[in-house]
Formats: C-alpha cells, structure tokens, sequence
C-alpha cells in the first residue's frame, strides 16, 4: 500500500458495516479517506477514532439516491483534494420486494442507490482523475454473490440480485471502455457472500421479524466480517500497478454453494 500513502480515496456508505471498516483500513494504511453517507455522525466518530493514523477521514453528508448531492460532493472534493485517486463504491441496500408482487418504488430505490449512485460516482472519480491525468488510479464495486447466482430459495432478494448482477455487468463494460481508452485505471467487482452487517436487519426493516431474522441469519454459520472485506480491499488495491483483479468472490467456509 506504500504507493498509495498521501492519495485520496472515497468511500461510499462509510457510517456502519463493510464501508466503515474499508474507510478505517485505508486510512490506517495512510490514504486520506473522503467517506460518505446519510448518517454523517457516525463517520464523525471514526474520523475521531483514528485521530493518530497516518492518513485522515473526512466526512461528507451524502444521499446517494439524489444526483445533485452526488456531484455537490464531487464539487467540494475538487476544491478541497482535486481529484479522488480510489473510488470504493460501497453503499448498497436490499429491500425485501420479490418479482411477482414487489413495490415499484422499492425497487427504484434499490436503483437508485445500487445501480446509478454507484455508476455516477464512477463516472465522476474518472471525470477528475481525466482532469488531473491520473492514470493508476482503481474502482472498486462492492458486489455480491447475488450478482453472480440466482439464489431461488430467497425471492424476497430477486429484484435486489438484479441491481447486483448489473454491477457484474457494469464493471465488465467499465473496463472494457478504460481499456479501448488505453487507461490504466483498474476496476474490479469484489462480490462477498454472507457479512456480519447492518444489512440483514435493514432488509427486513419495519417488519416484525427485524431483529429475529436477522439474528437467526447470523447464528446459522460463521459470517464474514467488515474487516474480511477490509483486508480484501487492502489486497486488490495493494496489487501491482501492473495486476488488474477484475472479480474477487469471497464467501463464508460454511456458506452453502447455492
Ligand atoms: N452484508 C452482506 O451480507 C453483504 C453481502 C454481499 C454484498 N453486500 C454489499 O455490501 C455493501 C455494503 O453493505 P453492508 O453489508 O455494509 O450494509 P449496511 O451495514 O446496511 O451499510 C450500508 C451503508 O450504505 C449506506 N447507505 C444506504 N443508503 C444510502 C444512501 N441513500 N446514500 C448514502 N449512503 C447510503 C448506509 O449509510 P446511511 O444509512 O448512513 O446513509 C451504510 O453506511 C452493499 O453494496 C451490499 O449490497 C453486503
């Protein structure tokens, strides 16, 4: 990561889970970490709780589901970093909407934030790395197994796999557009399985069966954790500037092979 020391990442969906962790780890690593989320205090805590690592976090107040507070932040990291040098599209979310009787407008959001708030900040990390003619600079898309599988025991996640299967996608064709462009800037998937999260308790958010859910998931075999994931981006990042990961799947031992 020495390479790396000084530059600037953002981290989207940085207050809790994975993208909490990935922002400590970059940080720690001594990359200065522009971290985004609705829930901006929580990432005010972690600025504080890493006061003496070689790099900085600097919280941004961000609703990635509405485009003008999207480029509203890449305005202030312009003036403030000029350009961004790593871009973990983190922020992601499932609603529990199957296709046969899901709510359209749940399924919008879930576009919204996995689909085109994760497209928009790629297309405008790439706008100022062109700017500034950052030609090593690397995407990472938080995936998932579920934009790889279709997992026909878990309807209520059918319309949420679809968003992902269109990260698989998106990354491919993103790629493949920097290298017709000769660019050296790397894009990769990282798909984990199963992560000890906020996320399971916020699919079934405002249902009954919240926190039950949610905790029977998470005793049925030992779950990844924040920091698996973390150690995953320190390693794609990390790689030679000539080692291009374009997928990374990462799931539990005990998580079944669906
Ligand atoms: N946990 C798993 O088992 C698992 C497995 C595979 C893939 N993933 C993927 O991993 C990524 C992170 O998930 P996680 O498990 O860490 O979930 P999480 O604990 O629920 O965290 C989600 C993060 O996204 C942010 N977020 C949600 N809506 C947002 C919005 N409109 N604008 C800005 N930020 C928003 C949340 O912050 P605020 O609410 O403060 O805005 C939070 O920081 C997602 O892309 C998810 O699909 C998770």
């Amino acid at each position: 990561m020495e390479r790396w020391s000084g530059r600037t990442a953002l981290v989207t969906g940085a207050s809790v889970g994975i993208g909490h962790a990935v922002a400590e780890a970059l940080a720690k690593s001594g990359m200065n970490v522009v971290a985004c989320a609705r829930n901006v205090g929580k990432i005010e805590e972690l600025a504080k709780s890493v006061g003496n690592a070689p790099g900085k976090i600097y919280p941004i107040k961000c609703d990635l589901t509405q485009e003008t507070e999207i480029l509203q932040m890449f305005k202030t990291i312009e003036e403030k970093f000029k350009h961004i040098d790593v871009l973990i599209n983190n922020a992601g979310l499932a609603h529990p909407e199957d296709l046969l009787t899901g709510n359209t407008e749940k399924w919008k959001g879930m576009i919204d934030l996995n689909v085109l708030g994760l497209s928009i900040c790629a297309r405008e990390a790439l706008r100022l790395m062109d700017k500034d003619n950052i030609d090593d600079g690397h995407i990472i898309n938080i995936n998932s197994m579920a934009g790889h599988n279709i997992f026909a025991s878990m309807p209520i996640i059918h319309f949420y796999m679809g968003t992902k299967h269109m990260v698989t996608a998106l990354t491919k064709a993103l790629n493949a557009e920097l290298r017709q462009k000769k660019s050296k800037i790397r894009v990769t998937s990282l798909s984990p399985g199963a992560v000890q999260t906020e996320f399971g308790h916020n699919l079934y958010a405002g249902s009954s069966q919240a926190t039950a859910a949610a905790a029977a998931f998470a005793q049925t075999f030992p779950l990844l954790t924040g920091k698996d994931i973390a150690d995953a981006v320190l390693y794609v990042v990390g790689a030679p500037a000539h080692v291009s990961i374009h997928e990374l799947i990462i799931a539990p031992t005990e998580q079944p092979v669906l």
